[in-house]
């Protein structure tokens, strides 16, 4: 059964893109019949506890004689762990927050990001989420993109691809939307179109993906 992971992270629970986008998704993928399935979790409203230890950090045979964690704090990570593991395809909301990550989405990072488990860090291999899809909504109320005045200050996306892709050696897509402020910031008013229509292509891009994978 195909089955999709679908986290979003974005405070605004009204008006937010990424939701919006990843909504279109998830839907879409549902749409294709019973048998594709969702796992939703919302990591704003229900927000994971930050790690309590270092030793979280790595798989237990990596771990020093002084590393140890406690039993309910592993319990939780291994639930986050599987609901991960057993997701054919990964659908990510990453709203910019401050040029970077919500703390929210930090944090499940956190958990998932586990040399020894999840990422190959010794002679034992250990990517067992190598090749599958993940495909991250990136949704910025300003814009990044080469040849901008803040080009190079996206410290979102370069995160999300370099776990995810890297480490953990899924298959990144990246659907971007951008701008999202231009609607009121006076200084972005001329780009309220851009925006508006960028939003409308990712949509669509979004579903054409959920349709596909
Ligand atoms: C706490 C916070 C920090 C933000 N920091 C940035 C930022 O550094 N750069 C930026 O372009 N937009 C920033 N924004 C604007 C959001 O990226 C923008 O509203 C985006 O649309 C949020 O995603 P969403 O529509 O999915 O909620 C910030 C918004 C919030 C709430």
């Amino acid at each position: 059964m195909p089955h999709l992971l679908h986290l979003d992270s974005s405070a605004d629970l009204t008006g937010s893109r990424s939701r919006a986008i990843t909504a279109a998704f998830a839907e879409t993928w549902a749409g294709r019949g019973a048998d594709h399935t969702v796992t939703y979790r919302d990591l704003h409203t229900d927000p994971l506890p930050r790690l309590s230890t270092p030793a979280l950090h790595w798989a237990p045979r990596l771990r020093t004689a002084t590393e140890t964690a406690p039993a309910e704090d592993e319990a939780l990570q291994q639930t986050i762990l599987d609901e991960l593991l057993a997701a054919d395809v990964l659908l990510v909301g990453a709203p910019m927050y401050n040029y970077s990550l919500p703390s929210t989405l930090k944090t499940w990072i956190d958990y998932v990001h586990v040399p020894g488990v999840t990422t190959t860090i010794d002679e034992t291999p250990s990517q067992p989420l190598a090749g599958r899809p993940a495909v991250v909504v990136t949704s910025a109320g300003g814009s990044y993109v080469e040849g901008s005045p803040t080009a190079g200050w996206d410290h979102l996306t370069p995160v999300l691809r370099i776990v995810l892709g890297t480490a953990l050696g899924m298959k990144v897509t990246v659907l971007a939307t951008e701008l999202t402020l231009a609607s009121r910031l006076p200084a972005l008013a001329d780009q309220v179109r851009h925006s508006e229509d960028l939003f409308a292509a990712v949509q669509l891009e979004a579903t054409a993906i959920a349709n596909n994978l």
